[in-house]
């Protein structure tokens, strides 16, 4: 096992209790959980990488929504660093029974968990959470079409490495941005850290003043992704619909799905994003998606460094608060 020195030891505490969103940090509060996330990331490309730094800790991962990539790397993450990990299914527990989220809650806050990370379908109803448990971080790993911030971070790390900043640089978020948590949390950490934002997809996906969260607004997919630096495709959260919000799959790749032509328009050296689960041949083409510009893959192996530094930052937290006389 590797030693119990953390590649983060020099690096500054992050300042909260929980994860809750992207919109609850400050700049200097994003910097703090990127430079760590980095500093994961190398230590994670050396060999040995199992660590004690949270042996003792438990974990749950309570996820009342479909996930591949999130569970699975916030696993790993824990289980990286040391903690017990108990990943909790929904389809065979007490909520299928009536039992509300909260009761939920409260009956694992009585087990003593140390960090507990939550996706669930209804927006907010993570915070909600976080108010019921003591003595325990809430880490938010998507609710409803509100944030999804440990992807954002993701996101922003993998672009960071590449490029080297996030401020000056000009992205294009394209797709369903209405219905999506993950490109709201995007919008809000790429504008703090000084990035020009572009939302490019048909007006029926468009959250209403969306232009309020300092961003353009683009309905023609040509015009929003010329020069940028990075191409982000959002899949359409049909789950999230009720009703049509486009005609047709086919139709909606003909005005807005990412091909080689398209991504031609684009700086020659833009990053491919998307966060995943992607449904090639309506938001992106396989040339593209499988290309030489696509980070894809990078994200998500981002995704285990970010999670690796959000349960150890907030776990450091813990373990000053509880020393403090009083809790
Ligand atoms: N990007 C993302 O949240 O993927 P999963 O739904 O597979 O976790």
């Amino acid at each position: 096992m590797a030693p119990m020195t953390s590649p983060t030891a020099e690096l500054e505490p992050f300042p909260k209790t929980h994860l809750l969103g992207i919109g609850d940090l400050s700049p200097p509060d994003i910097d703090i959980l990127l430079d760590r996330s980095d500093a994961w990331a190398d230590r994670n490309a050396l060999p040995d990488n199992k660590h004690a730094i949270l042996r003792g800790r438990t974990q749950i991962n309570l996820f009342f929504e479909a996930s591949t990539r999130t569970q699975s790397s916030f696993e790993i993450a824990g289980k990286r660093l040391g903690a017990d990990v108990m990943n909790m299914s929904v389809a065979s527990s007490s909520v299928n029974k009536g039992e509300t989220l909260l009761d939920t809650a409260v009956t694992l806050n009585a087990m003593r968990p140390d960090l507990i990370v939550v996706r669930h379908h209804g927006s907010g109803a993570v915070e909600l959470l976080a108010r019921k448990v003591a003595n325990c971080a809430v880490v938010n790993a998507g609710d409803g079409s509100h944030e999804h911030p440990t992807q954002a971070l993701l996101d922003a790390l993998t672009i960071r490495r590449r490029k080297g900043r996030i401020a000056g640089l000009k992205m294009a978020i394209c797709g369903d941005i209405a219905h999506s948590r993950v490109a709201r949390s995007n919008i809000l950490l790429l504008t703090a850290l000084g990035a020009q934002v572009n939302v490019v997809g048909p007006a029926t996906l468009m959250p209403p003043a969306v232009e309020r969260m300092g961003v353009s607004v683009f309905g023609d997919m040509d015009s929003g992704i010329a020069d940028a630096d990075v191409v982000m495709m959002l899949r359409l959260q049909r789950e999230r619909m009720s009703g049509m919000y486009v005609p047709s799959s086919r139709e909606f790749f003909h005005y807005y799905g990412l091909n080689a032509r398209r991504l031609a328009l684009a700086a020659p050296d833009a990053l491919v994003m998307h966060p995943g689960p992607m449904n090639r041949g309506v938001e992106i083409d396989s040339d593209v998606a499988d290309g030489v510009q696509s980070v894809i893959r990078e994200q998500v192996e981002m995704g285990v460094a970010v999670r690796m530094a959000v349960l150890e930052a907030l776990s450091q937290n813990q373990a000053r608060d509880n020393r403090e006389p009083g809790r």
